[in-house]
């Protein structure tokens, strides 16, 4: 390994299994999963999203093979143009700018594929992650499963 490492944007794949695994744990042990859960955090889906290989897209940060965040555009597979995002911080790497960084990864990764815009679901007293999508410029647009609705037009 590369004795000095560099924070990477990249998609997930097999060799970033341990390091998905340690986060998805890093998430349970913080309670994240009230906030954000696209899906279980569980070792077997896990090992599934480090093998995917379809249209949807699961990136994440890494430094060394540490993953400090994961974020996910999916609906591409249901046949869905507009993506739905998420994104989660590792809590140890929160408040020093890479949740920013990294949305604005995901969404140039899904201008890539021609999305012209982006929804999300947020809890309202989540009130970091409603500030970090208001600031990129996200705008509410009504409320489901007792969840916020934003949306982004991208340019
Ligand atoms: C929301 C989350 C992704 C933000 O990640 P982050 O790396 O801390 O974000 P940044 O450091 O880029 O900060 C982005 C903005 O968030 C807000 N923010 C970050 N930390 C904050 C804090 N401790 N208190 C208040 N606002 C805060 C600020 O608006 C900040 O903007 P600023 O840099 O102009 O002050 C992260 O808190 C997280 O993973 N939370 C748990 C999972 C989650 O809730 N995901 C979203 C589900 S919808």
């Amino acid at each position: 390994m590369n004795p000095n490492p560099a924070l990477e944007f990249r998609r997930l794949a097999p060799d970033l299994l341990p390091g998905l695994t340690a986060f998805f744990e890093s998430m349970i042990a913080n309670k994240d999963d009230e906030f954000f859960h696209p899906h279980p955090f569980t070792a077997e889906n896990a090992v599934e999203l480090c093998g995917y290989a379809g249209k949807d897209l699961y990136l994440v940060a890494v430094c060394a093979d540490e993953v400090l965040a994961y974020g996910l555009l999916r609906g591409w597979d249901e046949g869905y143009a507009i993506p739905s995002l998420g994104i989660a911080v590792h809590p140890a790497a929160r408040g020093t700018g890479l949740g920013t960084a990294f949305m604005r990864y995901l969404h140039a990764a899904a201008a890539n594929r021609g999305a012209k815009s982006i929804r999300l679901k947020v809890y309202p007293h989540n009130s970091i992650a409603k500030s970090l999508y208001e600031k990129l410029g996200y705008r509410p647009a009504g409320e489901t499963d007792g969840q916020v609705l934003y949306t982004l037009t991208l340019r």
